[in-house]
């Protein structure tokens, strides 16, 4: 079934406008009859945040923002799915075009500028599948024209936490004019004390994790800040991370490269596994993190294991390579594992972070 929905679906959506392409991929999920997923080989199952994760493949933030589809993701054999972004009130996003497929790069840029049905609708959706199956969190926002960003999260936060998995708090998407400057440290402390209030008081929420998502953006200054106040403030978890406002020289569609917004895929595997190896050095394993940019193979969702990461997101794979990509995905790992010598994937986490923080910076 999933073969036959990349076969059908794939070279139509290639020739549609990405965010046509989008809207038509998220229609056909929801209703297509998908079965259930497999299970998972027992190897592949990872201990994190007091969750148990099936196996460590997410669905990244964006891809479905307004949790239209999280089960029907689920049934493609992912182990966890974030929807959102969600900011408070509804919004309608940036102008459009504001997607851009960069095919020769197998990369996308975006400036959506968190377009959300708001937190009402979104909440109410997630409420309705609190009980079912599977791990479903949440990535929040701030509204675009909000005057105290830090209470739009806290507002997010106390709607959310009684039906999320975990809450992501995203201070790292470039899209929302001074957004990434939360990341900043006495912005940051402020933020994450606030977050944290309101996650403990949210009322009838079993404690959901909070996570904190970063640009790969932050200079190695910044992370020490950052890794160092998600520490003090007993953050469950690092998400390294969103996509990146930088053009690395090898891209290929030079025009398309021009447009504003954030960039995904492949080119940012590099920098993103990079900054990924810097968060675990300095997390001293503090807390578990999720590694996110440039995903499509086996090998590159190993490599973020090995870096650091104890589970992994993607988006941009999933354009380029179809829902067929997290059955594949899967298989390596399993190989990989086997070759290695790894009986958990926990024996991996981090193995290669010291050595890749050695490495020359990528370009
Ligand atoms: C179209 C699009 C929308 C996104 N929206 C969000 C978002 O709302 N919140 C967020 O934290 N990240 C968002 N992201 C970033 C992804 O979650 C992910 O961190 C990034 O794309 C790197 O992973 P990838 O290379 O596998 O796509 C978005 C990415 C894309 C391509």
């Amino acid at each position: 079934m999933i073969a036959l929905f990349d076969r059908l679906l794939a070279p139509l959506l290639r020739t549609l406008d990405p965010e046509q392409a989008h809207a038509l991929a998220l229609a056909a999920l929801k209703h297509a009859p998908l079965p259930r997923a497999a299970p998972d080989d027992q190897k592949l199952r990872v201990q994190a945040f007091g969750l148990t994760f099936p196996n460590p493949v997410g669905v990244a933030a964006g891809f479905d923002k307004n949790a239209e589809v999280p089960d029907q993701l689920l049934r493609l054999g992912f182990g966890f799915v974030e929807t959102g972004g969600v900011t408070p009130r509804p919004q309608p996003g940036n102008p459009r075009p504001r997607l851009f497929r960069l095919d020769a790069d197998a990369a996308v840029i975006n400036r959506l500028g968190f377009n959300s049905d708001g937190v009402e609708a979104v909440a109410a959706r997630l409420a309705a599948r609190k009980d079912a199956p599977g791990i479903v969190g949440i990535n929040i926002g701030a509204n675009k024209d909000t005057t105290d960003r830090a209470a739009d999260y806290v507002a997010c936060i106390e709607r959310l936490a009684p039906v999320a998995s975990f809450l992501t708090v995203n201070v790292s998407s470039p899209n929302t004019p001074g957004l990434r400057n939360l990341q900043e440290a006495t912005a940051l402390d402020d933020l994450l004390s606030r977050v944290i209030d309101a996650r403990e008081r949210a009322k009838g929420a079993a404690r959901a994790p909070l996570l904190l998502k970063i640009a790969p953006d932050l200079t190695l200054g910044d992370l020490d800040d950052v890794v160092g106040l998600a520490r003090r403030h007993r953050i469950d978890g690092m998400i390294v991370g969103n996509t990146t406002i930088g053009r690395p020289p090898s891209l290929r569609e030079r025009a398309k490269a021009t447009e504003p917004g954030g960039l995904s895929g492949r080119p940012l595997f590099a920098l993103s596994t990079r900054m990924l190896a810097e968060t675990f050095v300095r997390a001293e394993g503090a807390f578990p993190l999720i590694g996110a940019g440039g995903i499509d193979s086996g090998a590159a969702a190993f490599a973020k294991i090995k870096a650091g990461a104890s589970l992994v997101q993607l988006y941009t794979g999933l354009i380029f390579r179809g829902v067929g990509l997290v059955g594949a995905i899967k298989r390596d790992l399993v190989d990989m594992m086997r070759i290695g010598n790894f009986d958990t994937l926990g024996q991996a986490v981090g193995r290669d972070a010291a050595a890749l923080t050695a490495e020359p910076w990528p370009a």
